[in-house]
């Protein structure tokens, strides 16, 4: 008999296919989410779970599950809407799709940040709304990347892509990790945060969301920066607070900011955040390009696929269920 798996959503194949052959595979129809209640009923008796960043996988979900539940697999590298402690004190191995999706994220900061600082949106709405009547000397006129300073939070596998793009345009790179203090990684030398907010023209966020990093950019951070300085959020929503960020934009404490990732997804539409001409939102792209979301697609069917076999997990996020 095969294993009974629940999908939260359809993904791209091969990798669907896979599990579709090798599972007994309830997929969710929907192009939204299934609802907190649809995820505990339908995780009834599974032994498999792959699910999507958008679905919080917690205690309840994990319980409805039962005793047989032997793998969940999410479609992401991040992980945070999974409670991966409760997993792990039941012997459940996580799976995520860590360095596939380092390129193309870091892809879309820089897109990002050119976005933010050359004013593409605000000149293409401008255009579109037929307001382009010449050529004018102060017509919207944005900041430089090339030869700036870029300040990272965060460098780990993006944050370090990111600087790699930025040697390019000739940027001065300033990181700042906690984890990493003192290392010259990529060309980009180690800074105290005081010392990078202060120097940084684009401040690009690249840290998990942990209780320590939830909320880091408050309003004391974003004081801190250059009242021109650009913020780019590719990370998670939460790590931003979003009223301060909103207050530093209005009184223009900061200059820009360039989210990919807000609080909540999605953001709803009469949110004041999109009536401030000096913030350029995106709805969480950071991944979707078609080579890495099918990459991505493989590698989440594999964990699923190693964890129903009882394999290790190719790529697992709490590997130490293995040292019992
Ligand atoms: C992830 O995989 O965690 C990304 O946020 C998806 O874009």
């Amino acid at each position: 008999m095969k294993p009974k798996v629940f999908v939260t959503r359809k993904f791209p194949d091969p990798g669907l296919e896979s599990v579709r052959q090798a599972c007994d595979a309830d997929v969710w129809p929907g192009e939204e989410p299934p609802p907190h209640e649809a995820l505990v009923d339908r995780a009834r008796g599974t032994a498999g779970l792959l699910t999507m960043l958008t679905d919080p996988i917690d205690e309840q979900v994990i319980d409805a599950a039962g005793d047989g539940l032997k793998v969940i697999s999410t479609y992401a590298v991040g992980f945070d809407n999974i409670a991966v402690a409760a997993a792990t004190a039941r012997g459940i191995p996580v799976g995520h799709t860590p360095g596939v999706l380092t390129e193309t994220t870091a892809d879309l900061a820089f897109a990002l940040l050119l976005g933010a600082g050359r004013r593409i949106v605000e000149g293409a709405d401008y255009a579109r709304a037929g307001k382009w009547k010449t050529w004018g000397p102060t017509l919207l006129l944005g900041r430089d990347a090339h030869r700036a300073c870029l300040g990272l939070i965060g460098m780990g596998r993006i944050g370090r892509a990111v600087a790699r793009r930025a040697r390019g345009f000739e940027m001065d790179v300033v990181y700042h990790d906690p984890g990493k203090q003192g290392a010259e990684i990529e060309g980009a030398r180690s800074v105290s945060l005081d010392e990078l907010l202060e120097r940084a023209d684009f401040v690009s966020l690249h840290v998990p969301l942990t209780e320590r990093t939830r909320g880091w950019v408050d309003a004391e951070f974003l004081a801190k920066m250059k009242s021109t300085a650009v913020l780019i959020n590719t990370a998670r929503g939460l790590v931003v607070d979003q009223d301060a960020l909103r207050d530093a934009l209005v009184s223009c404490a900061i200059g820009y900011a360039a989210l990919d990732v807000t609080d909540p997804e999605p953001l709803p539409p009469d949110h004041p955040l999109y009536a401030l001409p000096n913030c350029l939102i995106v709805p969480h792209l950071g991944s979707a390009s078609v080579q890495t979301r099918t990459k991505m697609a493989e590698m989440t069917a594999a964990n699923l696929l190693a964890g129903l076999r009882g394999e290790r997990l190719p790529h697992c996020v709490n590997p130490e269920v293995y040292e019992h």
